[in-house]
């Protein structure tokens, strides 16, 4: 393995032990659900047992709306991470995505803790995962090819995340030409594109020029739950501090820097309503969904689907994420009774209101 490589595969094992061992969470932001809530309906007119949570992702029918978002791959132990998501995603029949597959394109050394996943999980939607500053280089035709084909990837999301690489040690802070390469990948790529932050959040007019590059779907992943400044932070105080090397000041401000995730929707809900050629766009709520109301709330407020990363990896490593999302989906199902809304669809048009008001 050359030292690149090393210091990739090092990096994804360390983003796992500091998401579970440290506290990398906003400390002066929320997602802003609590700030939401819904109207009482005592005469909801739907049989509770008859509620369908069913939606579809690509063409494919998953029954939550719901799934495991982006999180690992490339080093040793992901492997077992990677199977254990995939057996859950696989029975309760809901999508997933691996980790950005970087590792993976730059050796062969790891590709089976993703392609694990296809195997586990050989008939929901599983998507594929690669970087903003890894399209701003510009990828090969074939190296687009190899990311699909290790995960025989139902679409490929491309995460964008300039305050972790501008907090990360070894950060790619280069996103010139992101949005040209992005609409070149798109055109070439065989299957559809996602675009995510990590935790800052997608303003409307990053999703307007995103979609105008031909991306399908916007999973906002907004702010309010997993800090990735301060993951970086943490992992510059562990290990490269003695290096000297350049960090950014850890300013509060910094570190909580982002959109708070409800804040994303109802921005984006807005543009899809006013105007027309961004109608289409599909909309994925994470960054902080951590309960059933808030995937019921976001729903509410625009999404199509929720995510969820941090959470999902201390289900699993507490033996309990097959229990956790269903004690979610269950939530979900009360709100959606006590709305009256018999199915998503529904749900996406009952009112919601903000507290505030
Ligand atoms: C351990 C871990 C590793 C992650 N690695 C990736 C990654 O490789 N690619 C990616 O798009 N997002 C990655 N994420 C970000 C999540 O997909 C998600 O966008 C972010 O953590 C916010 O959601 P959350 O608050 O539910 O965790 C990772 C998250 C975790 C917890």
């Amino acid at each position: 393995m050359n030292e690149s490589t090393t210091i990739t595969v090092d990096r994804k094992q360390s983003h796992v032990e500091t998401c579970l061992n440290k506290n990398v969470g906003f400390d002066s932001k929320t997602t802003g659900f609590e700030q939401y809530e819904f109207t009482h309906n005592a005469a909801p007119e739907i049989n509770h047992s008859e509620i369908d949570l069913s939606t579809s992702l690509f063409g494919c029918r998953i029954s939550y709306p719901f799934m495991i978002s982006s999180m690992t791959g490339g080093y040793d132990k992901a492997e077992h991470l990677n199977r254990s998501f995939a057996e859950t995603a696989q029975k309760l029949n809901i999508p997933l995505g691996v980790g950005s597959m970087r590792q993976a394109l730059e050796n062969s050394s790891y590709r089976e803790s993703f392609r694990v996943v296809r195997h586990v999980a050989p008939s929901v939607p599983v998507l594929a995962n690669i970087g903003a500053p890894e399209v701003a280089k510009g990828l090969t035709d074939q190296e687009l090819g190899l990311l699909v084909d290790i995960v025989r990837a139902d679409g490929l999301i491309i995460h964008l995340n300039p305050a972790q690489e501008l907090f990360q040690p070894e950060g790619n802070t280069n996103f010139k030409n992101f949005l040209e390469e992005l609409q070149q990948l798109v055109r070439t790529l065989k299957v559809p594109v996602i675009a995510k932050e990590v935790g800052c959040g997608i303003s409307p007019g990053t999703a307007a020029a995103l979609a105008d590059a031909g991306v399908q779907i916007i999973d906002v992943a907004g702010a309010g739950g997993i800090s990735w400044q301060k993951v970086e932070e943490e992992r510059y105080l562990q290990k490269f501090q003695h290096e000297n090397r350049f960090s950014p000041s850890a300013l509060g401000e910094l570190l909580n820097w982002g959109i708070p995730t409800s804040r994303c929707l109802t921005d984006i809900a807005a543009l899809k309503k006013n105007k027309r050629e961004y109608r289409h766009i599909g909309v994925i709520a994470s960054g902080g969904i951590s309960n059933g109301i808030d995937i019921a709330k976001a729903i509410a407020l625009g999404a199509d689907l929720c995510a969820s990363a941090g959470m999902m990896l201390k289900a699993l490593h507490d033996c309990r994420l097959e229990e956790t999302i269903v004690t979610w989906m269950n939530d979900l199902r009360a709100v959606m009774f006590l709305t009256g809304a018999k199915d998503i669809q529904q749900l996406q048009q009952t009112p919601i209101s903000s507290k505030k008001e």
